[in-house]
């Protein structure tokens, strides 16, 4: 098969689908990858690298309307519709339920979409989305490190244990992947960590991950009004129904903070278990609502590119070697796990979330594939 790797288009994303390390393990199955110039260059890896490693470094359009396999990091973006051809693969976190026009340009063009965010494994967790989460979970620590210094808006607090001085209290909703993410560097730099969860089989996980100085609390509203009196730094891990219409801190709750404290959202859900969260961007990360410092950059993953490229071109490997090498239909046929991230295939919508979400007919990925074969 012929694998394309673009660059990302998309304002402040620097990283690249495919390391070169990757790129020699499509090689050596006998595929041949295209690498657009210039395509990791924001992760720290050359064209050099790729072509040592085997790849041929191919102008864009060329890219596009040659390869089978379009490997990427994220949704399509318009200025690369009329590049795509019909029958091409994508392969990439599509988003399709945020993205009803771009979902709609890959039913048009007869593209099939596979998403890493809807392949699940036995355990029912999201392989491709764990790396990224747990990464935004320590890069949501660093930032309120960095947002509580006095030359960055904050009181001038160091999140770190001093002697002498009372050790900053660092309240973390959620204990899933960002929650253990930004606990693991919370309480590495000594800080009194709280930790509220609902589900006790997640509490207990990351119990076990995580040392002594994290405390664990059942997430109800006594127990967060308790955490929200007292924290310096709140974050928010938790995943939110797309549904839900609720808050678990309200507007009314921040009155109750601390003076200088911070909320760091990293679930980043706009009015979601935080009111007063809306998502904001690398170039324009923090914004004050009643007098709290709020940040929630929705890719936090693409501050620390290099890192991130590593861990998502290892998670997504696999997949894409299935589909390299099997071809996309016998992939999907054989893995229920990636069957279940397939979001367009020829022209029919395959997630049916997204179905749902926008009254779109929604056909079964394996009927879909008989439906195409027969015709
Ligand atoms: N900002 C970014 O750049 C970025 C990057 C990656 C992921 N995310 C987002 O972060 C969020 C969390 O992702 P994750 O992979 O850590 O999810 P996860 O599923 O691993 O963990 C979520 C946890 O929230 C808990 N939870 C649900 N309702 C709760 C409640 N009412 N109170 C307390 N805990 C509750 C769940 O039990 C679970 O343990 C997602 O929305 C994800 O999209 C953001």
């Amino acid at each position: 098969m012929i694998i394309g790797i673009p660059k990302e288009i998309k304002k402040n994303e620097f990283r690249v689908a495919s390391t070169p390390s990757a790129v020699s393990t499509f090689v050596n199955h006998g595929h041949t990858v295209l690498v657009e110039p210039n395509a990791g260059i924001g992760s720290g890896f050359l064209d050099m690298d790729y072509e040592k490693a085997g790849a041929r470094i191919t102008l864009r359009e060329e890219l596009y309307k040659n390869c089978d396999l379009l490997y990427k990091v994220k949704e399509i973006e318009a200025l690369e519709y009329d590049l795509l051809h019909e029958n091409q693969i994508v392969l990439t976190y599509l988003h399709s339920n945020a993205h009803l026009e771009m979902t709609n340009e890959l039913l048009k063009r007869k593209i099939s979409g596979i998403c890493y965010e809807d392949v699940d494994d036995e355990r029912g967790e999201f392989p491709m989305l764990a790396p990224m989460s747990i990464l935004a979970g320590k890069g949501g620590f660093l930032a309120a490190l960095y947002f509580s210094q006095s030359v960055h808006g904050g009181r001038g607090l160091l999140l770190n244990r001093i002697t002498g001085v009372s050790i900053p209290e660092i309240t973390i909703i959620g204990c899933g992947w960002s929650g253990v993410g930004a606990a693991e560097l919370a309480a590495a730099f000594g800080n009194k960590v709280t930790m509220l969860d609902i589900n006790k089989r997640a509490m207990d996980s990351a119990k076990d991950k995580l040392p002594v100085n994290v405390e664990f609390l059942f997430s109800n509203r006594e127990n967060l009004l308790t955490c929200l009196k007292r924290t310096d730094v709140l974050i928010n891990c938790i995943l939110w129904p797309k549904t839900r219409k609720d808050h678990l801190v309200s507007r009314e709750d921040l009155k109750l903070m601390r003076r200088g404290a911070v909320i760091i959202d990293v679930a980043c859900d706009d009015a979601g278990a935080v009111e007063t969260c809306r998502s904001t961007t690398h170039d324009d990360p923090a914004y004050y609502e009643e007098g709290i410092l709020h940040y929630a950059v929705d890719n936090i993953p693409s501050g620390f590119a290099e890192t991130a490229s590593q861990m998502l071109s290892s998670a997504t490997l696999p997949y894409a070697l299935e589909i390299a090498n099997q071809g996309l239909e016998e992939a999907v046929r054989r893995n229920a796990h990636l069957k279940r991230g397939l979001t367009t295939y020829r022209g029919m919508l395959t997630l049916k979330e997204t179905a749902d979400k926008y009254d779109i007919p929604f056909v079964d990925p394996l009927l879909a594939i008989n439906k195409a074969q027969e015709s």
